[in-house]
């Protein structure tokens, strides 16, 4: 077959005309029945197949009970109904495939069965059908080793509930025909999604991106930093739904331990993402989150809800203090002046504004509490400005913001103790953690965007690409490009420096794209 891919495969009439366009779906568990539905909802002609005897017809079965319960609540009515389900066929053999457009494959994660499933595939489906899988690991390039025309097939990566989630990745591999990625994303959109294209690299865009958010509070937990519930709580505040080890305990430490494994792995075992310890051993004693009843939280009957962190009492006055300064520039310099222009009318006129330390925060007669730059407060402080204290980046957009503080090692017992007062009388929840360097917010955050600069970098996806996929992935409450343009390129490199000089190794080396970034700011 010589001619060009886009003459070959017709996924452009695909998505214009979906209803006349047959898919089959293979593999009917979790995804392959979530997408047989988006894709009769979509409109067409939906074959769904499964290896293991009857699990098709059980899948349509309970998609059946999904369009009852749908019809009861009023978001579809009983003749939509009846007619999507009628579009799902359940096919007890692979010859089907002869009548398909779009082979989505979503059967067991296993290279090699992959390969085989594909290569079978290819034997009955006509010149122009598309093939497309659904790993959500997998090297799509070496899915395709193999096939006759490795340029028809491509990823499909959908997200879990199928229905409900938006993100589609749309995985290309080396041979991968432009073509057919781009007849993909027309079809995810025909269907109600938002694709993103990804270039097939270990974890493709989300679950890359995705592993600091709890390999660093893995780190955290590992150096005693704080417990889960106060970790949990400063990054909730931030704006994520879940707390990072919620979240894990949602997902399953096998299931999360095992992506992270698989990413190190596929990454010639970078450091960078190296699994944790402290995770591994949540593993080895089966403590696998909400699925066992027990992960970082109980969820034993009667357990308490997990990860809360009481608010901290309402401040009436503010700590004693003879002279008082807001240091620095910037959102949180104005932030932290109005706060006190709010809090203490009476006595504005005796706070200074010192814009040119080279640092942001307060300074209360000879103590410091300041914005983490990434270094910790004991490295701030050195000897002669004992009584310092860091604090993390906050939002302040939150109206009870919890925010990540440490005082330095050298610090007064008086001191620890005003810290949190000033924090409180700003209008903040603080809570206290060992001197870490970056603190929570700052630390994670900055090693986001350090993930996103390199997939970016590396032509893995578009900055833009990367926002979307993160926010409709994985509902986070902004993109790590967001998250860059809040906080700015050397604020960010700054952390990451800090970091890298603590823990030293791989982990933390800074994305040549961020550091071009900052150069240029
Ligand atoms: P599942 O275990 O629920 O379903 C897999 C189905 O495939 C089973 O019914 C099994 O009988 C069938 N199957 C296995 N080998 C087969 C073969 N050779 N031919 C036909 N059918 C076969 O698995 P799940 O969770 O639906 O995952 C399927 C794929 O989707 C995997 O590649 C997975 O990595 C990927 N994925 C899973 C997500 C999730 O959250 N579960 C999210 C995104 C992707």
């Amino acid at each position: 077959m010589n001619a060009a891919p886009s003459q070959l495969f017709g996924l452009t009439g695909l998505a214009k005309a979906p209803a006349d366009l047959p898919v089959l779906v293979v593999g009917a568990g979790i995804m392959g029945a979530g997408i047989a539905q988006v894709a009769a909802q979509a409109g067409h002609p939906v074959m769904l197949f499964d290896v293991r005897e009857g699990a098709a017809a059980q899948a349509r079965d309970q998609l059946a009970t999904t369009f009852d319960t749908l019809v009861a609540k009023q978001k579809l009515t009983a003749e939509a109904a009846a007619h999507i389900l009628a579009r799902i066929q359940v096919v007890t053999a692979l010859d089907s495939a002869a009548r398909a457009h779009l082979v989505v494959e979503a059967i067991v994660e296993k290279l090699e069965v992959k390969r085989s499933l594909f290569q079978q595939l290819e034997a009955v489906v006509s010149a122009d059908c598309v093939l497309a899988t659904n790993t959500s690991s997998i090297s799509v390039t070496a899915i395709a080793n193999g096939l006759h025309h490795p340029q028809r097939l491509v990823g499909m990566h959908f997200f879990n509930p199928v229905p409900l989630m938006k993100l589609v990745e749309v995985v290309s591999g080396l041979q991968t025909a432009p073509a057919v990625a781009d007849g993909i994303v027309e079809l995810a959109q025909a269907w109600g999604k938002t694709p993103v294209h990804a270039r097939s690299t270990p974890g493709f865009i989300v679950n890359r991106i995705a592993r600091p958010y709890y390999a660093e509070t893995l780190a955290l937990l590992q150096e005693q930093a704080a417990n889960p519930a106060v970790l949990d709580a400063c990054l909730r505040s931030v704006g994520f739904r879940m707390g990072p080890c919620e979240l894990m305990d949602l997902i399953g430490h096998d299931t999360n331990f095992s992506v992270t494994s698989s990413v190190y792995e596929a990454n010639f075992f970078d450091k960078r993402f190296v699994p944790s310890l402290v995770q591994r051993e949540l593993v080895d004693g089966g403590l696998l989150g909400r699925k066992t009843g027990r992960g970082f939280y109980s969820y034993a009957p009667g357990a308490e809800k997990p990860a809360m962190v009481p608010d901290s009492p309402a401040l009436t006055g503010l700590p004693p203090f003879t002279t008082l300064a807001v240091v620095g520039t910037g959102p949180v310099a104005d932030a932290l002046h109005q706060r006190l222009a709010a809090h203490m009318p009476e006595r504005l006129a005796e706070v200074a504004r010192l814009p040119d330390a080279g640092w942001v925060g307060l300074q209360v007669g000879d103590a410091q509490l300041r914005l983490t730059d990434g270094r910790t407060a004991t490295e701030l402080g050195g000897v002669s400005a004992a009584d310092t204290a860091v604090f993390d980046w906050p939002t302040l957009v939150a109206p009870t913001e919890v925010l990540a503080w440490a005082p330095s090692v050298r610090s007064s017992d008086a001191w620890a103790t005003q810290a949190p007062l000033w924090l409180q009388a700003l209008g903040f929840n603080p809570q206290r953690l060992a001197d870490v360097p970056g603190l929570v917010v700052a630390r994670t955050l900055s090693m986001l965007v350090n993930e996103a600069a390199d997939a970016v970098q590396q032509g893995v996806c578009s900055a833009v690409g990367a926002d979307a996929a993160m926010k409709l992935g994985v509902n986070y409450p902004a993109g790590p490009f967001d998250w860059l343009a809040r906080w700015g390129a050397p604020a960010v490199v700054q952390v990451l420096a800090a970091l890298d000089a603590t823990y030293r190794g791989e982990r933390y080396r800074t994305s040549p794209w961020l550091r071009q970034q900052a150069a240029l700011a």
